[in-house]
């Protein structure tokens, strides 16, 4: 009947398929193809009760996202929901994989949920920026109650079987075949002519909150705390006190008009770019269809610092035994003690289980041998940023590793293709640049060599999928994508103080743009010794920058959280830090001494002179291919940097601002303060002139790829 839909006979019962791979999105197709299933069984008096099932790897993970924007066509998902609830005889979802968003509200309309024991129930739409659109404010509250409702919707996790069945979210869990779970429940409800249960109809669940409702404003603040900036948790939170406040009609139509502002608005069409983005990173233009990895079953780490406990964290949390190999039993000792000690600050967040512990200590093995590297598939160096000691252990590696390994340096500037040329094998050598902490943050740069081979790039991507990373390809350059366009912002965050900003200035700024952080308060986190060090060892700073303010406070011995002062004052037990008037003298009068006249510098330009260059920087490394989409940019931003998902990163953010403001207020800045390192990159100008925009340049790289 429909290319999408089918329905088959199971003696009574009759069993809906959506095979829409590969999630079973709800797109028009599905939407209608169901909606004809439904009205045909209605009246089958042949058919005593419904399952709704899906085909392939899970059930419906949501509306089609890629429907968003365009012109909405009938049947709506609301008015299937509302078709598939209002059916006179029972209908049964049978749920398995990941069922999300629009999948989970389309099963809020069936009568009964039968799960398989894998699956996963949420409603993860707040991280589109969106509300779920579809009755899920409405149902869920009277499912499981409010409170446990709204922790579901602000949060968008989602729910492992088991814990959806406590809460009542679930009516049975099976280990067996899911469909033929849901075809026996059928078979005993229609059997019992049981009228349909009706999550609409039901009010029980809201009572204790509508006469009391302080537990749930509790909860309501405290799921909102950290929503900096975003819409949509907020939203999320008006949409289910609807459902305590309004007659569930009404409910229903607000929150789709909530819904569909939010879907309409800035923040959900930068956060669905995002979605996408992040997909698309990881996949190589110039790739040959159907290159598969190498198989990985063993890690070895060089190094068990800072970074190389982190990134074996990695491997452990997916199950993957890794070898870490240090110069000394001292060394190794330390870091696999702070391995462990992260660890148990996790049991002690309740995040894990000491069993949880144990599992991931066992699978790693320290060793001061570096010839036990020799049975590992995938071999990552982490030892210290210095191209002589990367380049002698690649050498080694050489000798050492098995002829399939893929041997991987985690280098944040170093040309990765000066350290490939260290083996006799440089296809089989690519950087793999994580970010600190290595076991929390996201982002994965992985850096494409010269001679990488596809094979070789196609295994670090799917390990990096493996180990729930968001791989983005770049290209070799100094600093590659994340740590280029960052110097091109360094470059101007202590100019902005010797013309006359603060520090707290400039961090206010860029926390208002949406940053967790601003520069000075992160460089005080860090350590302001370390740029220090290097910039003393090197003779100057690298990029030509002015670090004189920096450079200044750690001649004073003020490396900054470490030494309860850097640019701020920390005091004992304070969580941030508090201005300090002895910075600001000294800023003054290192402008003083270099010429520099200072003046009142207003929010507006701080913001433009920090993203604007970071935005022209990132032009650049699209035009040399570094980078292979604006996508891929944002893509590094938002996951290693902080660059507000709201705002879609910084290329989707210079598309909304439009190409041409950047480039005027780059050339002002430029002119105004005799810059010519301000200068809009070649492409943006370009762009410019043309009225185009980043996104359009792309979709053009695209098809002539
Ligand atoms: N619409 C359109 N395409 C979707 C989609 C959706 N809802 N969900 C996934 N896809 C696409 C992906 O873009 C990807 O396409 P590609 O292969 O061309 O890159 C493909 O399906 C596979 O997705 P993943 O690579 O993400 O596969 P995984 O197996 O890693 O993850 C998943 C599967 C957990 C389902 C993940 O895709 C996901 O989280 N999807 C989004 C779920 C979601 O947000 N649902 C809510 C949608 S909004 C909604 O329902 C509104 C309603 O309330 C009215």
């Amino acid at each position: 009947m429909s290319d999408v839909v089918g329905v088959s006979r199971d003696g009574d019962v009759a069993v809906v398929t959506i095979d829409n791979p590969p999630v079973n999105a709800l797109s028009h197709a599905v939407r209608s193809g169901v909606f004809e299933a439904m009205k045909g069984l209605k009246d089958d008096d042949g058919v005593k009760a419904i399952v709704l099932a899906c085909a392939g790897r899970t059930f419906s993970a949501g509306a089609d996202i890629t429907e968003f924007g365009k012109t909405p066509q009938p049947p709506s998902l609301i008015e299937l929901i509302n078709e598939i609830e209002a059916m006179p005889k029972p209908v049964v979802a049978a749920l398995h994989g990941t069922v999300l968003g629009g999948g989970f509200e389309l099963s809020l309309g069936c009568h009964y949920r039968v799960a398989s024991a894998a699956a996963k129930v949420g409603l993860p739409e707040v991280k589109l920026g969106l509300i779920p659109g579809a009755g899920g404010t409405q149902r869920l509250p009277r499912l499981i109650g409010p409170i446990e409702a709204l922790k579901v919707i602000v949060s968008g996790d989602p729910v492992p079987a088991a814990r959806a069945l406590e809460l009542g979210a679930l009516d049975e869990v099976v280990d067996g075949d899911v469909n033929q779970a849901a075809i026996a429940l059928a078979n005993k409800v229609g059997a019992e002519g049981a009228a349909p249960v009706r999550l609409s109809e039901r009010d029980d669940l809201l009572a204790d909150v509508k006469a009391d409702p302080t537990a749930f404003n509790e909860a309501a603040a405290r799921l909102t705390a950290r929503a900096r900036g975003l819409e949509a948790p907020h939203a999320c939170v008006e949409a289910v006190k609807f459902s305590l406040d309004l007659p569930v009609a009404e409910g229903m139509a607000r929150e789709r008009e909530l819904f569909l502002k939010l879907m309409n608005g800035d923040q959900s069409k930068a956060q669905r770019h995002v979605f996408f983005a992040e997909r698309q990173a990881a996949k190589v233009l110039d790739m040959p269809k159907g290159t598969k990895g190498r198989p990985v079953e063993k890690v070895a780490v060089i190094g068990a610092g800072t970074m190389g406990g982190g990134i074996s964290m990695n491997f452990a949390n997916a199950g993957i035994p890794v070898t870490i190999i240090e110069t000394s039993q001292d060394a190794l000792d330390r870091g696999l003690g702070t391995i462990e000690k992260n660890y148990n600050i996790s049991v002690s967040r309740g995040r894990m289980t000491e069993d949880d512990v144990k599992k991931r200590m066992s699978l790693l093995t320290g060793s001061t041998d570096m010839a036990d590297v020799a049975d590992a598939d995938l071999i990552i160096e982490a030892v210290f940023e210095e191209m002589d000691i990367k380049k002698e252990i690649f050498g080694k590696l050489d000798t050492l590793a098995k002829p399939t390994a893929v041997l991987a340096t985690n280098t944040s500037y170093l040309d990765v293709n000066e350290i490939a040329r260290m083996t006799s094998r440089p296809g089989s050598v690519l950087g793999m640049h994580f970010f600190s902490p290595a076991n929390v943050m996201k982002l994965l740069e992985i850096v494409r060599g010269a001679e990488t081979e596809p094979e070789v790039l196609a295994t670090a991507i799917e390990i990096g999928r493996r180990i729930r990373k968001v791989p983005v390809v770049v290209g070799v350059c100094f600093g590659f994508v994340g740590n280029r366009m960052l110097r091109a912002r360094s470059l101007e965050t202590e100019q902005l103080l010797l013309e006359g900003a603060t520090p707290q200035q400039v961090d206010a700024a860029i926390t208002r743009f949406g940053f967790p952080m601003g520069p000075f308060a992160m460089g005080d986190l860090a350590g302001l010794d370390i740029g220090w060090r290097i910039r003393k060892q090197m003779g100057g700073s690298a990029d030509g920058g002015s670090a004189d303010v920096a450079d200044a406070l750690c001649e004073m011995g003020r490396f900054g959280q470490k030494t309860g002062r850097g640019f701020y004052i920390y005091e004992k037990g304070a969580r941030g830090g508090t201005p300090d008037p002895e910075v600001e003298a000294l800023i003054a009068e290192i402008a003083a001494k270099k010429g520099i006249k200072r003046r009142e510098i207003g929010e507006e330009e701080i913001v433009e002179r920090l993203i604007y260059p970071m935005i022209s920087e990132g032009a650049k490394i699209l035009e040399e291919g570094i980078a292979q989409r604006p996508g891929d940019i944002d893509t590094v931003w938002i996951n290693g940097y902080g660059f507000p998902v709201w705002r879609g990163g910084p290329m989707f953010y210079a598309d909304q601002v439009g190409l041409k403001t950047i480039r005027d207020r780059l050339n002002h800045y430029a002119e105004t303060t005799g810059k010519e390192a301000l200068r809009p990159a070649p492409l943006l100008d370009r762009l410019a002139d043309e009225g185009s925009t980043f996104a359009s340049y792309a979709k053009e790289r695209e098809q002539a790829a």
